[in-house]
């Protein structure tokens, strides 16, 4: 059982309400904010109208460290705020939060500290984007730099497609970086950083795209499964010595102290791994897929990196999976407000639901939102969780409401032994 210490989850999304999930678990006595109404049905709930109200409402209920979910308050500054008031925060300030929401900084990190990452190009003005585009191969991979909803990476054949969106870009962002594209599978790491120390949190793999074989458009994540095949502990230790440590030296270099989650977004390509970006935060859905296995309390994690003694997560066996049901239309129009007819009931033993963009209205849970919830499960193996999982949404009475992909995990059986 974990050090009891209050805790206040800010965010309201399915990643904060696996948090939540974990932190209660593990004894600790937790609070959310704004969080959901499905967050309420586990922790109390409050909601803050601008930063100095947050604050006076952390001292009223005495909470001792507060995690932050989204990148939007890290963005915004709420470390900085909170740590000026003397309170313990679990969040990069602003300025090292820029390592996520300023891709063109992100990158100059990387190649100022020599940590692998694809080729780039960073472009200001309009003239320069037809001549520089051009000197990359197809795929092109075109990069907003500052945050952009989800809508930021444009990846495809056509170089005048690739060069009209730069352009688009270059209207709302003062930069944009265009790469090489990288052939190979990605990989979702994630580190607690305080100052010079790190603990490994564990691994995810995403599905971005919103149709099964990987087509269709970018999401926001439509499913995570923990752990990945490929992550050997040979590949996991040369991401520690090519990746993480370096990161690590390099904050210290540019003078930047961080104290927080760090999710490297990885692409292995023939077993070297490469940064694709860098998030100040968990992912969703990878979170619910984490928290399921994760064994060791996570406010131990945190406060025993705190205290310079940092150690490696400890998970539990098995295989954690997650598929997103999200409205029908998402990304990019997703119906609304109809009734999630059964997500009240109790669902089969093993399976966990955390939800995203549901509001209860009395009598039955509505869709507010693009990805709705998840349905997470832990077992001995992936198919033992597809199994469990698979005929749990497909006996939901709203299917015809929602969209979700068939094949969340398939692509890790091509790197397990099929037959013993
Ligand atoms: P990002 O927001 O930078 O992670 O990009 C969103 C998604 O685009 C990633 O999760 C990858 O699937 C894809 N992507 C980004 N950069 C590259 C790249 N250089 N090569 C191939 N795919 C990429
Ligand atoms: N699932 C990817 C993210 O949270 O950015």
């Amino acid at each position: 059982m974990a050090t009891s210490k209050k805790v206040l989850v800010l965010g309201g999304g399915g990643r904060e309400h696996a948090l939540c999930w974990h932190l209660k678990q593990s004894g600790s006595e937790v609070f959310a904010a704004p969080g959901s109404a499905a967050i309420a049905n586990l922790v109390p709930c409050f909601s803050f109208k601008n930063f100095d109200d947050l604050i006076s409402q952390i001292q009223k209920n005495k909470i001792e460290e507060v995690i932050v979910g989204p990148e939007k308050y890290l963005a915004e500054g709420v470390a900085d705020a909170l740590t000026q008031k003397n309170i313990s925060v679990f969040g990069p300030t602003q300025k090292a939060a820029e390592l996520e929401s300023d891709k063109s900084f992100a990158k100059e990190f990387c190649i100022r500290h020599k940590i692998p990452t694809a080729g780039s190009k960073i472009l200001t003005s309009k003239d320069d984007l037809k001549i520089e585009i051009r000197k990359f191969k197809p795929p092109y991979v075109v990069k907003a730099s500052g945050l952009a909803a989800g809508k930021g990476v444009w990846i495809g054949e056509s170089h005048v497609d690739a060069i009209a969106f730069a352009e688009e870009v270059l209207k709302t962002h003062s930069s944009v970086v265009v790469e090489e594209f990288l052939d190979g599978e990605e990989i979702s790491y994630f580190i607690l950083v305080d100052g010079e120390h790190f603990s490994y949190l564990g691994s995810a793999q995403d599905h971005k795209r919103l149709l099964e074989n990987d087509m269709g458009p970018n999401t926001g994540g439509m499913g995570a499964y923990s752990p990945i095949p490929i992550l050997k502990d040979s590949l996991r230790a040369k991401i520690e010595k090519e990746i993480v440590l370096p990161i690590l030296e390099g904050l210290k270099k540019d003078n930047i102290h961080y104290r927080g989650f760090l999710f490297i977004g990885l692409m292995v390509v023939n077993d070297h791994p490469y940064v694709l970006e860098f998030n100040c935060r968990m992912g969703d859905p990878e979170t619910q897929s984490l928290m399921m296995r994760l064994e060791s309390p996570l406010i131990d994690l945190i406060e025993n990196l705190h205290n310079g003694k940092p150690e490696k997560a400890k998970t539990k066996n098995g295989v954690a999976l997650n598929v997103v049901v999200a409205a029908r239309g998402y990304p990019d129009q997703p119906l609304q407000d109809f009734n999630l007819f059964d997500l009240e009931k109790i669902p089969p033993a093993g399976i966990e639901i955390f939800h995203s963009g549901t509001q209860w209205n009395g009598k039955n849970w509505v869709a507010k939102g693009g990805r709705l919830f998840s349905v997470c499960a832990l077992r001995p193996s992936l198919f033992e969780c597809q199994s469990l999982i698979y005929p749990y949404i497909e006996s939901l009475p709203f299917l015809k409401d929602v969209t979700y992909r068939k094949d969340i995990g398939v692509k890790a059986y091509k790197h397990l032994r099929a037959f013993p």
